[in-house]
């Protein structure tokens, strides 16, 4: 059967998620070309990924010579909507990924979406872009995939959808004992092998509250019906509660080659020897554990201003961006996190029904004051 080449642009092609997706286009010359790479500041692995991928078009933060390999140096906004691209995956860290993914989608391509910051912070004006333009949008995240694949087929609505959290690197800890972690500790994830700002989130669980409010806007069920459980192997991805009591899950191995490969490929399954593979037998005792909530301080602030809607989750999404920085940077305390990004939240007005672009500069808003309020603080102490 002769099939289409899918064309293709990474955002965020140098990041975890980003090389991982190339891995698997690298595994399938005949069904993928590369039009367009984008990154940060990266460049020697964005100029090797050139030399090997010939993308014709480029945008990159780093320093690059004009024309580098071929390559056009473009905005972002125009790489991700010129016509002969087909789907675009937005693998870039933060906030910043946010313009790309609206012009994506209002060029009708297929957004597969791992930079979770974006769904979070414009919910249901990108869900609309989405549907307005005829464009999908595919999860890669590992537990909206689960989800996604649990509901593909399914004809009624789910009852419940119950999120895995592995718990991050201080699972077994309590929070009034987390106060001199360093960074390099917080790093440590038990089961999964991510990029910073990603294993910093998992680390307070405010990850974990982001995949709560995009799995809200993704599969369009209120807040009250969507369960997270603790479930340390990291094998079941998520669930699916059904009217009728049966439950769905979808299982795999700690990696993110499956949920990248199955957006890529999407509605497609393909062998790839290269992804590890999970056997049943071998793979030892699964464990859910209810998660004490209150346990985790970034976790409740987050679903609080997610669930207030406005540009609040935009104000949370660059306020923790920046909270996470300051951490990694050393210079703030792992607790002092949810202290900051509530402060920098009890100060924002609220817009109610904001705009793309209101949504946008309240989440660099966000951003700006959390530092902002971090200097006057090390000022006055
Ligand atoms: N890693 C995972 O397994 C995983 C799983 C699920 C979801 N996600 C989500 O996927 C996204 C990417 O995560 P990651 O772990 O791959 O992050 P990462 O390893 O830190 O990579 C981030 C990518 O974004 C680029 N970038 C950073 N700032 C940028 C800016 N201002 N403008 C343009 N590009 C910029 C980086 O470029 P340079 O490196 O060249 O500076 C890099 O290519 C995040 O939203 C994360 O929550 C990740």
């Amino acid at each position: 059967m002769e099939r289409n080449i899918k064309k293709v642009v990474i955002l965020g092609s140098t990041g975890s998620v980003g090389t991982q997706a190339l891995n698997i286009i690298r595994a399938f010359p005949d069904r993928f070309e590369v039009v367009g790479l984008c990154n940060g500041s990266n460049t020697s692995l964005l100029k090797r990924q050139i030399d090997e991928f010939n993308p014709s078009y480029i945008n990159t933060l780093g320093e690059i010579e004009p024309g580098y390999g071929g390559s056009l140096s473009l905005p972002v906004e125009e790489i991700v909507a010129l016509p002969e691209v087909d789907s675009v995956v937005a693998a870039t860290v933060g906030c910043a990924g946010m313009l790309p993914a609206f012009a994506a989608l209002e060029a009708g391509k297929t957004l597969a979406l791992a930079n979770k910051e974006v769904i979070v912070m414009s919910g249901h004006l990108l869900m609309e872009a989405a549907r307005r333009n005829n464009g999908v949008i595919i999860p890669i995240d590992s537990e909206p995939s689960a989800i996604w694949q649990c509901l593909e087929g399914e004809v009624s609505d789910p009852a419940r959808l119950i999120i895995t959290a592995s718990g991050g690197a201080f699972r077994d800890r309590s929070w009034s004992s987390l106060h001199d972690v360093t960074p390099q500790q917080a790093l440590q994830h038990p089961t999964w092998d991510m990029g910073d700002k990603i294993t910093i989130d998992s680390a307070t669980l405010m990850n974990k509250a982001f995949e709560v409010i995009e799995s809200r806007w993704l599969f369009d069920i209120p807040f009250e019906r969507i369960d997270v459980t603790i479930h340390r192997q990291s094998i079941v991805h998520s669930m699916v509660e059904f009217s009728d009591g049966s439950l769905k899950a979808q299982l795999g191995p700690t990696s993110m080659g499956q949920p990248i490969q199955h957006a890529l490929f999407h509605p497609e399954r393909q062998s790839n020897k290269n992804l590890p593979k999970l056997d049943a037998v071998t793979m030892g005792s699964l464990t859910f554990e209810r998660m004490d909530e209150s346990l985790y301080p970034c976790f409740q602030l987050a679903l609080e201003y997610g669930m207030k809607g406005g540009t609040y989750p935009a104000v949370l999404a660059g306020a923790d961006e920046a909270a996470v920085e300051l951490f990694l940077n050393g210079h703030i305390k792992f607790t002092d996190i949810p202290d900051l990004v509530l402060k920098t939240l009890s100060i924002h007005k609220n817009i109610s029904e904001p705009s793309v672009e209101e949504i946008s500069d309240s989440a660099r808003w966000g951003i700006e004051s959390t530092l902002a309020l971090h200097k006057q603080s090390t000022i006055v102490s």
